[in-house]
């Protein structure tokens, strides 16, 4: 048993259109890394939380019941910890307030970190809800979207009703996503607050039908049932206006071969899948028509089964 460990866990998009709180999927390439270290020092303690140029964070707190890391790690050493502790330190990869899965990933790369540690580690998919803890402490409500594809990657169903379940899908063939995170911020809990309470009747059956038809079309690489499911007419007329590329980047993903368009988790990213093949030209097109609504950005390509959550060197 090593007395130290560095974890990786990656961003994620959530909702993925249409499963808002109930479908994610893992992205590559873009995380947050987690170091943990067994101590004499009881518990679980936070050292340091610093960013990706090494430098101390400016905004998120070290404090250890402040971080969803440590609040994550916590939950787990309190069930499985023994003698002595664990400190962690953070290195946050993914943008805050993104809508790009920045607090689960935190979260997931802490309780595999700390889990890594223990005397008899538990198998990945038991960490699932010590990583919620962190994430309940962030967005102030339950959805699995974000964590799971993070600490299993690839795309996760993961509906509350059968949490700690969730069902891995297949990914379609050759299908890739692209994301562009517009530099603005949008905070989770408040945009959550904001949703309206209920849904009609018509909106339902609808949304009932794209995700139906999207879960089935992936397991058969459909491109073209894709290309016709993969829509949100619940969520994403309610949250859009806060992002003002919206439309800009919807209709350039759209000229360059998206399959599907929409908001990554609450926003302000935005995501589209399409053929890995146009997946390049597909993020210089959003980028551009994201910088060309004044607003700067940053974008990434992804496989669809993206790795989740590990150690690193
Ligand atoms: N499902 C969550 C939401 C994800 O849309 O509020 C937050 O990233």
């Amino acid at each position: 048993m090593s007395d130290s460990v560095t974890a990786f866990a990656p961003a994620s998009i959530g909702n993925v259109a249409v499963g808002f709180d109930m479908l994610g999927l893992a992205m590559a390439n873009v995380g947050d890394r987690v170091f943990a270290r067994r101590t004499d020092t009881p518990g679980v303690t936070l050292a340091e939380v610093r960013g990706i140029d090494g430098e101390l964070h400016p905004y998120l707190s070290a404090n250890v019941e402040e971080n969803t890391a440590s609040i994550a790690a916590q939950a787990l050493w309190e069930v499985y910890g023994t003698e002595g502790g664990v400190e962690l330190k953070v290195y946050k990869g993914v943008p805050l307030q993104s809508g790009m899965g920045s607090s689960a990933a935190s979260a997931v790369a802490g309780v595999v970190a700390v889990n890594a540690l223990l005397k008899k580690p538990l198998a990945t998919e038991l960490l699932l809800p010590y990583a919620l803890e962190g994430e309940k402490y962030a967005s102030g409500g339950v959805h699995a979207d974000n964590v799971a594809p993070s600490l299993l990657g690839g795309m996760i169903f993961c509906p509350r009703v059968l949490l700690p379940e969730t069902i891995r899908l297949a990914v379609p063939d050759g299908v890739s996503s692209v994301l562009v995170h517009p530099d603005l911020q949008i905070n989770t809990a408040h945009a959550r607050k904001s949703l309206a309470r209920g849904v009609a009747m018509q909106q339902w059956l609808s949304q009932q039908g794209y995700m139906g038809a999207f879960i089935t079309a992936c397991a058969a690489s459909d491109l073209s049932m894709i290309s016709k499911s993969l829509k949100d007419v619940v969520i994403e007329p309610q949250r859009k206006a806060a992002v003002s590329c919206f439309d800009a980047v919807k209709e350039a993903a759209e000229k360059s071969g998206a399959l599907g368009f929409s908001l990554s988790g609450s926003g302000p990213s935005l995501f589209a899948l399409c053929e890995t093949s146009k997946a390049g030209n597909l993020a210089t097109a959003m980028e551009q028509a994201c910088r060309g609504q004044g607003i700067q950005c940053e974008s990434w390509v992804s496989p669809m089964d993206a790795p989740g959550a590990h150690l690193v060197d």
